[in-house]
C-alpha cells in the first residue's frame, strides 16, 4: 500500500508533525479526496491545546482538520453520487467520536470523506473556496433544522417566504455567513450583528438588517427593528451573544429559543503546553459560571437554550439534506456563496500551524485557507 504525507498530532497537546499516513481504501459510503485545499477552524486549535478535556475520547495519534475541498480519487462500495475525477467539499468527520479515525481528518493528502457529507462543487469555483464552506455550514445547519434545535423547513432554492425572522448574532463569523444564507432559503428574514465594516457583505449574504454589536445600545435597536414581526428563533455566535439573544427574544413575539454556537469561556488562550493550567483552571472556572448563569437567565426569562455540536448533522437527516440535497444545485444555480472569502495564508501542510496561530490573533470575516 502506498503513502501520502499528514500532519499529525502525534499525542494530546503535542506540536503537529508532517509524516508518512498509510493511503486507505474508503469504505462502503465512503469517498478518498486529493485534498487541494483546507481550512482552519477554533476547533482544530481547541483539541490541540485542550483535547484531553473535550474530545477525550480521541485515539492517538489524530489528524485534524475537518474543511476540505479535492478531487475524488476513490470511491467506496455503494456511493453512486461520485466518480474517480470530481470536484468535491467536505466535511471531514475524523475528530467526531462515532468515527475517531485519522483517515479521516482533513489535514492530509488524501482524506476519505463520508459521502453524504461531500457535495460537487461547480467547475468555475476554485478549491480554495469552497474549502471555506464545511464546518461553518454544518454548524449553522445543526442549529437551525435539527429537530431538537431551531426546526425550520428545509431551505430551498426557491424559498417561500415564513414572513418570520431569524436573529443571527454574528453574521460576519464563518458559522454566521452560513446561517444567514440557510435562514434566508428556509424562507426567513434575517437581522444580524458585525462590525459596520461587514455590513455590506452580511447585506449581500441575504440579511435584512445589520447592527454594530459594539453600540451600547444594540440590543434596543434589535427591538425596534423586530417590533411587530414574528420571530423565529436565534442563533447566537461570539462572546457574550447567548445571554444578548436572551433578552431579546424575551421581549419579542415568537419563537424563544436561542441555537448557541459559541459557549460561555473562551479556550483561545490557553496553550498546549507550558502555562497551560494557569490558563486552563480559569476558563474552565468561567465555563461552569457562564453555563450557570446562562441557564438561570433562560429559565428567569422563559427562553429555551441548547449548545450546538457541529458535528452531530453526520448521523442526522440534516447532513443529507445540506450536502446531498441543497447545497449541490444551490451552487451550480450560484445560489450559494462560498463565505467569508479565503485567505491563502500558505501552500502545503507545514502552513497550518501558522493559520492557527493567525487564526488565535482574530480574524475579521475571512477563512484562513491552505492550499496543497
Ligand atoms: N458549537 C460548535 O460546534 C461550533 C462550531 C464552529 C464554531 N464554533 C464557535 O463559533 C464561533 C465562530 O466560529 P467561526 O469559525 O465562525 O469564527 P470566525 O469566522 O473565525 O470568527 C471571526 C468573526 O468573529 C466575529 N466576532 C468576534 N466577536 C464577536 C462577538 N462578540 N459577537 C459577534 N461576532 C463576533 C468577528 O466579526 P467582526 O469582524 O464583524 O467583528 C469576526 O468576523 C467561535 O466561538 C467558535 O468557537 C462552535
Amino acid at each position: 500500500m502506498s503513502d501520502h504525507v499528514a500532519l499529525w498530532l502525534p499525542t494530546k497537546r503535542a506540536d503537529l508533525v508532517q509524516r508518512a499516513a498509510p493511503d486507505v481504501a474508503p469504505g462502503p459510503g465512503e469517498i478518498t479526496v486529493r485534498a487541494r485545499a483546507v481550512a482552519v477552524n477554533p476547533f482544530d486549535r481547541y483539541v490541540q491545546a485542550i483535547g484531553d478535556v473535550i474530545t477525550s475520547y480521541l485515539r492517538y495519534p489524530v489528524v485534524l482538520g475537518t474543511d476540505v475541498a479535492g478531487d475524488v480519487v476513490s470511491v467506496g462500495a455503494g456511493v453512486t453520487r461520485f466518480r474517480i475525477g470530481d470536484r468535491v467539499l467536505g466535511h471531514a468527520a475524523g475528530l467526531e467520536k462515532g468515527r475517531n479515525r485519522a483517515a479521516e481528518g482533513a489535514f492530509q493528502e488524501k482524506v476519505v470523506l463520508l459521502a453524504h457529507m461531500a457535495t460537487p462543487i461547480p467547475d468555475g469555483m476554485p478549491f480554495q473556496d469552497a474549502a471555506v464552506l464545511p464546518l461553518g455550514l454544518s454548524t449553522a445547519a445543526c442549529g437551525l433544522f435539527q429537530r431538537d434545535f431551531l426546526a425550520l423547513p428545509p431551505p430551498r432554492l426557491d424559498p417561500v417566504a415564513t414572513g418570520e425572522v431569524m436573529l443571527v448574532w454574528g453574521g460576519s463569523t464563518s458559522v454566521g455567513c452560513n446561517a444567514i444564507q440557510l435562514a434566508r432559503a428556509a424562507g426567513y428574514e434575517v437581522v444580524t450583528t458585525c462590525l459596520p465594516h461587514n455590513f455590506d457583505l452580511v447585506r449581500r449574504l441575504g440579511a435584512k438588517q445589520a447592527f454594530d454589536y459594539h453600540s451600547p445600545t444594540v440590543k434596543r435597536d434589535i427591538l425596534a427593528e423586530l417590533q411587530g414581526r414574528r420571530c423565529a428563533g436565534a442563533l447566537s455566535i461570539g462572546k457574550g451573544s447567548a445571554a444578548a439573544c436572551m433578552d431579546i427574544l424575551a421581549a419579542c413575539d415568537g419563537r424563544r429559543f436561542v441555537a448557541q454556537v459559541t459557549p460561555p469561556a473562551s479556550f483561545d488562550d490557553v496553550p498546549p503546553g507550558r502555562g497551560r493550567m494557569r490558563k486552563l483552571a480559569p476558563a474552565i472556572a468561567q465555563m461552569m459560571f457562564g453555563n450557570l448563569s446562562l441557564m438561570l437567565r433562560a429559565r428567569r426569562l422563559g427562553v429555551a437554550t441548547r449548545m450546538i455540536w457541529g458535528g452531530s448533522l453526520i448521523d442526522n437527516e440534516v447532513g443529507p439534506l445540506i450536502y446531498e440535497m441543497f447545497l449541490p444545485q444551490a451552487l451550480a444555480r450560484g445560489r450559494y456563496a462560498a463565505a467569508p472569502e479565503p485567505l491563502v495564508v500558505g501552500h502545503g501542510l507545514g502552513s497550518v500551524p501558522e493559520a492557527l496561530e493567525r487564526q488565535r490573533v482574530g480574524v475579521s470575516a475571512r477563512k484562513l485557507v491552505i492550499t496543497l
